[in-house]
């Protein structure tokens, strides 16, 4: 028996268009488009189908979250910097069924104090921050075994 596709809803928050020229220091030389393409390779894998977007409008990801029951089996969110400041993206978590996978490319809790704090955690599965592109792939992984229901 086939198993089915886990669909994946990728949301890519403020900002994450530029990377690859955006602050390489702390985000690396990888673009977006090269990060959704390992992402893509990785489902390949895992046996996901996503659903990518970016958006820089806090109310457009409210939007795509609000239509994910039934869509999307769990959503892999880097809220960028509406991490640190979103109720409204929170609260849209916490309303759809869909659990959730927040991802930084930086380790958040060793930067600057306003960015050590998320108020999409509570509302998310968990957490994987400061590996790099490497973290969307955890964070990936994370997401389809939560739809699996593996340990
Ligand atoms: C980020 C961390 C946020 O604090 C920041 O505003 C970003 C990117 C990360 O992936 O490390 O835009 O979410």
């Amino acid at each position: 028996m086939k198993t089915q596709p886990v669909r994946i809803l990728v949301i890519h928050g403020p900002n994450l268009q530029l990377l690859g020229r955006r602050e390489v220091e702390i985000y690396g030389e990888l673009t977006l488009e090269e990060i959704d393409r390992r992402l893509e390779e990785e489902a390949g894998r895992l046996g996901a189908e996503l659903t990518i977007a970016q958006s820089n409008h806090e109310g457009e990801i409210v939007d795509l979250i609000g239509k994910a029951e039934g869509r999307s089996d769990a959503i892999l969110i880097n809220p960028a910097a509406y991490t640190h400041t979103s109720v409204a993206i929170r609260d849209a978590l916490a309303s759809v069924p869909v659990p959730a996978v927040e991802v930084h490319l930086s380790n958040i809790h060793r930067r600057e104090e306003f960015r050590r704090r998320s108020l999409i955690a509570p509302a998310a599965a968990g957490q994987v921050s400061g590996f790099g592109p490497a973290s969307y792939l955890l964070g990936l992984q994370a997401a389809v075994g939560l739809v699996r229901q593996e340990g």
